[in-house]
């Protein structure tokens, strides 16, 4: 009876491993297309900036591309971007900021985008993600979000990730997940404000005496 059982849970194990590859695999393949359909109805969203008593109405487009078909002056916003936002945080931490290693990182052939242009068509703000496994699951792992600074607080991060996780849901991932440096207190507040929380595979209640400066945090959905 044991053995039955075991062998059975076995066979479960090995099914969902294939079935979790299988939507993995299917949602790489997915054209930029495909993609753009999914979020059809996130494609433009305005709001209401206000600057010194003045209110401006802002529009921005969303669009969503894959990391290897970005043109020269969108790999330059978008390196530009990261620059802007994160190289202060590395030059606070332990950890070495290579750009060489970034771009690699940024433009692999499994990157996808999430793009937001203003009317100028600058890249004001992006996601990098991919589709992948992690600890044996199917998830969308978030491995940039930027907004600009003069374009922070408008909820265009809030827009960002409520789309990343419209695509987590269609596309059968079973959570969102990221990792954030300990001294970025803006950005931790504003993953705890969308009900990121610590995830199962943070390393920092382990027993080890090693120091981590991150966590990794991560929504299911
Ligand atoms: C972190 C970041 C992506 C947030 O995007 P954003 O557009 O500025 O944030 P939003 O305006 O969408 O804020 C969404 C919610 O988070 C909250 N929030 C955002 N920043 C916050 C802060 N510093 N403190 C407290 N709450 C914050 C907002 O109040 C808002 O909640 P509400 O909608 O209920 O009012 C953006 O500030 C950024 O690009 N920062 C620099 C790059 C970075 O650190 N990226 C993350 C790397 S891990």
């Amino acid at each position: 009876m044991y053995r039955k059982s075991h062998r059975y849970k076995r066979t479960i194990k090995q099914k969902n491993k294939n079935d979790y590859r299988c939507l993995v695999n299917n949602a790489k393949k997915l054209s930029i297309e495909n993609l753009r359909q999914q979020i059809s109805s996130y494609l433009s969203y305005e709001v209401d900036k206000v600057d010194l008593a003045q209110v401006d109405k802002k529009k921005f487009d969303f669009n969503v591309t894959f990391g290897q078909i970005l043109n020269a002056n969108q790999m330059r916003d978008i390196f530009e971007l990261f620059e802007n936002n994160m190289k202060s945080f590395y030059d606070i931490s332990n950890s070495s900021y290579d750009p060489i290693e970034k771009r690699a990182e940024l433009f692999h052939r499994d990157s996808r985008y999430l793009l937001v242009n203003d009317t100028t068509d600058h890249i004001v703000a992006y996601s990098h993600f991919r589709f992948d496994i992690d600890f044996k699951l199917p998830v969308i792992y978030i491995y940039e979000i930027q907004v600009t600074k003069a374009y922070q607080n408008l909820r265009l991060g809030r827009q960002i990730m409520i789309i990343l996780e419209h695509l987590c849901q269609l596309n059968k991932m079973k959570k969102l997940i990221l990792t954030v440096k300990k001294s970025n207190v803006h950005a931790l507040k504003f993953y705890y404000r969308l009900d990121y929380r610590k995830d199962t595979s943070d390393p920092n209640d382990s027993d080890t005496e090693t120091e981590y400066d991150y966590f990794i945090l991560s929504k299911t959905i």
